[in-house]
């Protein structure tokens, strides 16, 4: 990596990865003057000119702005929103200085009395970290502040892709050209969303899985989010991202220095699946904390028992979890205070004594006798009314003066901004991983934010953004606390999964929806933007609750060993032939394990219109297969699934069968899948390469 300065030009050059991001400071506003390809240092003051005249109607959107303002003609929405105590608004730019430490960039302006800094960090994984920081010298009201905004090349035509979805139905990839005007995504919740997920990718409407050059980008923030793409009649396109929501407003204080979160940016010419192999390795390499780790396979109890949780209970499970081969067992929702149901109970973080009357110490020595880790679940930020905590502490929660508190799960969401309530967070956490031999927790978060403030605070809407930051604050500071404990993210599923929390969690939950049908197309969306070694996948019973459909026990293992396989049926349901069964299917996975959680990952179609998928990892001279075929029907063209990246020349051997192929053989007839049945079927291959 490295960053030249051309002081007579005012231009920087950060290069690495192949790329080339060039920011200059020519009339004083700070543009990007080149995002792409790497380009020779000589080129760059030629970057420096202004494309075209503008016009009097025109707006800047084409000078490639690093943070749209206000001032001048600039007429889409602007990234940075201010109001000065005058009346007077936006920022005025009159660069100040530079600063250049290691592969990180700081590029300072002064308006008024305030600085603002432009901040650019170069991966070698060729994704690009920009944030933004305002130092107040007297106070100024923000209502919106965007971490950073990317112009994208000057193409004919734009596409979008996107990911939506519901609760038990995130992950949905959406592919829509892009409308001339401004595209919103975000989430007004309070944290990341089911609805929408920050990632996106854009692309001139002729990338593919494997070819064409495709840019994205991403959010490290686990709270409210906007993100705009502009696409002006003159067809220019830049998108401005950032934290929080349209409506908000606060005022920074004079001697405050206000920080954005990071929004990162890749481009790669390897088409779709190359910017997704660009986020996962980013994201094992640089920001989930133990990526490298194999993550265990678990046994978790909430679709087995749901609230009957009891030591009583949970016994026999340990000992059938052990029996199939998991290497931890988590006991979810149910273990503490009053929590028989969902209507009492979050806040109250002590053990339930008629469900475990000798405290956990008894079940965490079988779970660990039985030569399993132990976890256990936890959701802190919540309280339900009918709990001890809400009774002593009413005014711990969001709340507005003279609104009604509503209850979601019959929930509130307690005011994390608050130093006290962030300081009980912490006790009884590390209380709970101190007294007890906990190796892993499963953090919850279910429900999103309403009525956020504080009743009689007259800067109400920090409280959106002093909540993620304390949460991140909490986990960092439980981590480094008990080194050796995990901690996986959830949030009914999926709706906190971003590149912020992913600094703080070792793998998420995917989505409550356990289905192996409908898992295929939610991994496929998840795979867009994040990695299999944090994709929690369970197995469950079937017919699964949310759509009553049926599949093997050998497809829901098959689909659910994509990611960091887990068990999450009734496993005391379950026959002998069963459990032999899935002990198989563990064991095939630890096999696999290594490369599918370390891996390279290649998807080998689209579920949505294709009935046979796979995905391939590739470590070394290892390939793993997992294929699965969706309903079929004979007037449905089925062509062979073929492998990524093989070469002719090469050879290779089934691990399972002992079978030899040429890489040749295997590109032109397609992979030797064996299949059982017409629809819900799967096949694993284990490849290695002969040497
Ligand atoms: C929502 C989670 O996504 C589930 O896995 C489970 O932990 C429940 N909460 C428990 O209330």
């Amino acid at each position: 990596m490295s960053i030249r300065f051309d002081e007579a030009a005012l231009t920087w050059h950060l290069s690495g990865a192949g790329l080339s991001y060039v920011v200059g400071v020519g009339d004083g506003l700070p543009r990007q003057l080149h995002w792409g390809p790497a380009i020779p240092e000589g080129a760059v003051p030629a970057l420096t000119r202004e494309w075209r005249e503008g016009y009097s109607f025109d707006d800047r959107l084409h000078t490639g702005a690093e943070l749209l303002g206000e001032l001048g003609p600039q007429f889409a929405t602007p990234s940075l929103q201010l109001r000065h105590p005058d009346g007077a608004k936006g920022f005025d730019w009159h660069y100040r200085d530079h600063e250049i430490d290691g592969d990180a960039l700081a590029l300072s302006f002064t308006d008024r009395d305030l600085v603002l800094t432009l901040h650019y960090r170069l991966w070698d994984t060729g994704v690009l970290d920009r944030w933004a920081s305002i130092e107040a010298g007297a106070a100024v009201e923000v209502t919106r502040f965007d971490s950073a905004a990317w112009t994208l090349p000057h193409w004919a035509d734009y596409r979008l892709s996107h990911l939506s979805g519901e609760w038990a139905g995130e992950w949905q990839l959406r592919r829509v050209p892009l409308a001339v005007g401004e595209t919103v995504l975000g989430s007004r919740r309070g944290n990341t969303s089911h609805q929408a997920n920050p990632w996106i990718a854009v692309d001139d409407g002729t990338a593919t899985e494997t070819t064409g050059t495709v840019y994205s980008a991403n959010l490290a923030w686990s709270g409210s989010w906007r993100v705009q793409i502009r696409r002006s009649a003159q067809g220019r396109v830049s998108v401005t991202g950032g934290a929080g929501q349209e409506g908000l407003r606060w005022t920074l204080r004079p001697g405050e220095t206000w920080t954005t979160p990071v929004y990162s940016g890749l481009c790669s010419d390897e088409g779709f699946g190359g910017a997704s192999r660009a986020w996962h390795e980013h994201l094992r390499r640089h920001v989930l904390p133990t990526a490298e780790e194999d993550a265990p396979v678990l046994f978790n109890s909430w679709e087995a028992v749901f609230f009957e949780v009891s030591e009583e209970k949970q016994l026999p499970l340990v000992d059938l979890a052990a029996r199939v081969g998991c290497e931890q067992f988590v006991v979810d929702d149910g273990w503490f205070g009053r929590r028989l149901s969902d209507d009492a109970g979050l806040g109250d973080w002590w053990h339930n004594p008629d469900r475990f009357p000798n405290g956990l110490g008894p079940l965490i020595d079988a779970v660990h006798k039985a030569g399993m880790k132990f976890g256990i679940w936890v959701e802190p930020e919540m309280v339900n009314p009918d709990s001890d905590l809400y009774r002593a502490h009413p005014d711990w929660v969001h709340s507005q003066a003279g609104r009604e508190r509503t209850q979601l799960r019959q929930q509130m969401v307690l005011d994390y901004g608050r130093p006290e309530v962030a300081d009980w967070a912490f006790g009884w956490l590390d209380k709970l991983l101190g007294d007890n031999a906990i190796d892993f927790v499963k953090w919850d978060h279910n429900r999103p934010f309403t009525e956020v403030g504080r009743a009689g605070d007259d800067d109400p809407d920090r409280a959106y953004f002093e909540h993620v930051e304390a949460v991140y604050a909490l986990k960092d500071r439980l981590r480094r606390n008990h080194p050796d404990v995990r901690i996986e993210g959830c949030a009914g599923g999926a709706a906190r999964v971003d590149p912020g929390i992913l600094r703080y969690v070792d793998q998420v939950w995917t989505s409550d929806n356990t289905d192996a049908g409908d898992r295929v197309n939610i991994q496929y969306g998840f795979s867009q933007a994040y990695p299999a070694r944090a994709m929690g996948a369970w197995v469950t019973d079937e017919p699964s609750g949310f759509n009553h459909r049926t599949t093997s026990l050998r497809f829901r293992f098959q689909v659910a060993s994509a990611g960091v396989l887990a068990v999450g049926g009734d496993l005391s349901e379950w026959s002998e032939a069963e459990l032999d069964e899935a002990a198989e299917h563990i064991s095939l996975y630890k096999r696999l394990r290594p490369v599918v959680q370390h891996g390279v990952q290649h998807r080998l179609g689209d579920p949505e219109s294709d009935p046979l998928t796979g995905v391939q990892y590739v470590r070394g001279d290892q390939i793993a297969v997992l294929a699965f075929k969706t309903p079929w029907h004979c007037n449905r063209p089925l062509a062979p699934l073929r492998p990524f990246g093989i070469d002719a020349d090469s050879r290779w051997t089934d691990e399972d069968t002992g079978e030899t192929y040429w890489g040749a053989t295997l590109n032109a007839l397609g992979l030797p899948l064996r299949w059982a049945k017409a629809d819900w079927d799967s096949a694993i291959l284990r490849l290695r390469k002969v040497q």
